[in-house]
């Protein structure tokens, strides 16, 4: 099949008006993006748009209308407020959710017995559906999963060969979808945020219900928005958004200046301070802008051959929550938060690679805080070295502890290391937190508690994440006996008073599997690092 692509003036509106009335699908504009247009009363048409778009079939599609007197041929009742909202915001880019009557196909919302209807602003749109003489069913003209298309020319690149025409009306003016509100029964709610904000329509029926999906990747069991539980509106690049304040977008992002094929999608207010490339969406303060720009930058970046594309968040208010919405579905809800000062614990095993970690934090600027040299100088103390020899007898040398003397004891027993343990965590405790208290006004910083009991000792209550190094147990086994000049048995009883990877693993907040070399380990945490947010000696 050629897709022929028509002009909107009168011989393109009727071609494409004679197709949808054989029972064809048309790409047509609207305010919001194009649709892919057929018969909403004709199933074999209906059936043609879920073929076109590749779409799961159990995804209901909105009905689109040009007359207010349409509706009522589509719906069982129009709830008070539903005349409200249609009379304020009809034309324009408001989906409500309505009781549907029997002589709607059920193919446009299988499995439910309501219907999506909405009047289109735009000119084109109105004049084909005026011009066909039937309410037109049109999911966005998009691929299933790809950026909803906001010119003629995205739905060619998507569409071509699939459907016999699109319709070109330009560019669509909002850019993001419709704002879909089910108002069938009860209070209304909104399903998707849109063209028409939240705060828009509380203006005119008061407060309305936000479906937790809107926001989230919560799904209740009975889906109320069957097209929100997909991957939704994807690039073929990675997306990360990134929530951040201000210059923290620009903080974070920079980190990649020397990497390939990563770039921003940032406000013109970020340009001066970024190291990458980037696209900009316009000023923060224009939210519509974003609006306008994300699904066509989406499309943009991946022709730039992007591999990841790192978001700059917009507020989540008015159309900002639409953006929103998109952007975190395109991020398969992949959303970094910067920090710009982070406390971070690090524990792991003996022999798991602890140690080269907190050098590489060290390496990167961390302040560590390293709890084994805390703890070897705490046994110094005059009242340690009391309840010491109260416990475990004369481990003395020359006045000292000897360590020696104290691990032979020590770790003998498990109740033996608890007892050690009660003795010298809270001392260790007190001295984290007066280094930390050192440190309590910095801004930005990266501050590492390195320590082999993080959790034992509950540390982590102090941190803002924690990461776990692991390592299985033969490997960690050769790696103590040639580190620590060690014959075996010594090195297995200390290995066995530690508690298991697994119970690492299951309390931090992340884990890294060190089983490789060490520029593996390194690149492991590097994206966990990226993850966390965390920004490093302004980097
Ligand atoms: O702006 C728009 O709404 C665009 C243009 C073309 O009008 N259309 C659009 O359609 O975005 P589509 O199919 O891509 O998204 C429709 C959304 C989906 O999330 C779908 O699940 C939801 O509306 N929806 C449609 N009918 C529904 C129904 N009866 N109940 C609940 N959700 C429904
Ligand atoms: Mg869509």
């Amino acid at each position: 099949m050629k897709t022929q692509l028509l002009q909107s003036n009168n011989d393109g509106i009727n071609t494409a008006a004679d197709l949808l009335k054989k029972g064809e699908v048309v790409g047509i504009p609207t305010e919001t993006v194009y649709g892919l247009a057929a018969d909403a009363m004709n199933v074999d048409a209906i059936k043609k748009i879920y073929e076109a778009k590749g779409r799961p079939s159990d995804n209901p599609l909105i009905v689109h209308i040009s007359r207010f007197e349409e509706l009522e041929g589509l719906v069982t009742n129009i709830p008070e407020n539903a005349k409200l909202l249609a009379d304020k915001f009809w034309p324009g880019p408001l989906t409500m959710i309505f009781e549907r009557k029997d002589t709607v196909p059920k193919e446009v919302a299988p499995k439910l017995n309501t219907v999506a209807v909405r009047m289109p602003s735009h000119p084109v749109a109105r004049a084909i559906i005026e011009a066909s003489g039937s309410p037109l069913a049109a999911p966005s003209a998009n691929l299933s999963g790809s950026p909803s298309p906001t010119t003629a020319l995205h739905v060619m690149n998507d569409m071509d060969g699939r459907i016999p025409a699109v319709l070109d009306g330009g560019e669509c003016d909002v850019g993001v979808e419709s704002t879909v509100l089910f108002v069938a029964s009860g209070k209304p709610r909104l399903l998707r945020p849109g063209g028409i904000t939240v705060e828009q329509i509380e203006e005119v029926i008061g407060e309305i219900d936000i479906d937790p999906s809107v926001v989230s990747d919560i799904f209740t069991e009975n889906v109320a928005s069957p097209g929100m539980k997909y991957k939704h509106y994807s690039p073929k690049a990675k997306v990360i958004v990134v929530d951040a304040k201000d210059n923290d977008f620009a903080l974070y992002v920079n980190r990649f200046e020397n990497e390939e094929s990563i770039y921003a999608l940032c406000f013109d207010e970020d340009i001066d301070r970024l190291n990458i490339p980037y696209l900009a969406v316009g000023s923060k303060y224009a939210q519509g802008d974003y609006a306008k720009a994300l699904f066509s930058a989406l499309r943009d970046l991946d022709d730039k051959g992007a591999k990841i594309i790192y978001a700059h968040c917009p507020e989540k208010t008015g159309i900002g929550l639409a953006v929103y919405n998109r952007l975190i579905r395109a991020a398969a809800f992949k959303v970094v938060t910067p920090k710009p000062y982070c406390i971070l614990g690090l524990t792991g095993t003996t022999g798991a690679g602890k140690s080269t970690l907190s050098e590489y934090f060290k390496s990167l600027g961390g302040y560590i805080i390293d709890c084994d040299i805390i703890a070897r100088e705490i046994i110094d103390k005059k009242d340690i070295i009391e309840k010491l020899v109260s416990a475990f007898g004369n481990v003395l040398e020359n006045g000292k502890v000897s360590r020696k003397a104290l691990a032979k004891v020590a770790f003998s027993t498990k109740e033996n290391t608890e007892l050690l343990n009660g003795i010298t965590h809270p001392a260790i405790i007190d001295e984290i937190k007066a280094k930390l208290k050192s440190r309590e006004n910095l801004k930005s910083g990266l501050t590492v508690i390195d320590a082999p009991l993080l959790f034992e000792a509950k540390l982590e209550t102090l941190c803002d994440v924690t990461l776990a190094v692991t390592a299985s147990k033969d490997i960690r086994l050769n790696r103590i006996m040639k580190r620590d000049n060690m014959d075996k048995e010594t090195a297995l009883l200390r290995m066995n008073v530690q508690n298991d990877d697994i119970i690492y693993s299951q309390k931090a907040t992340y884990t890294v599997l060190n089983e490789g070399g060490k520029e593996e380990l390194i690149s492991a945490t590097n994206e966990i690092i990226n993850d966390i947010g965390v920004i490093i000696n302004g980097k």
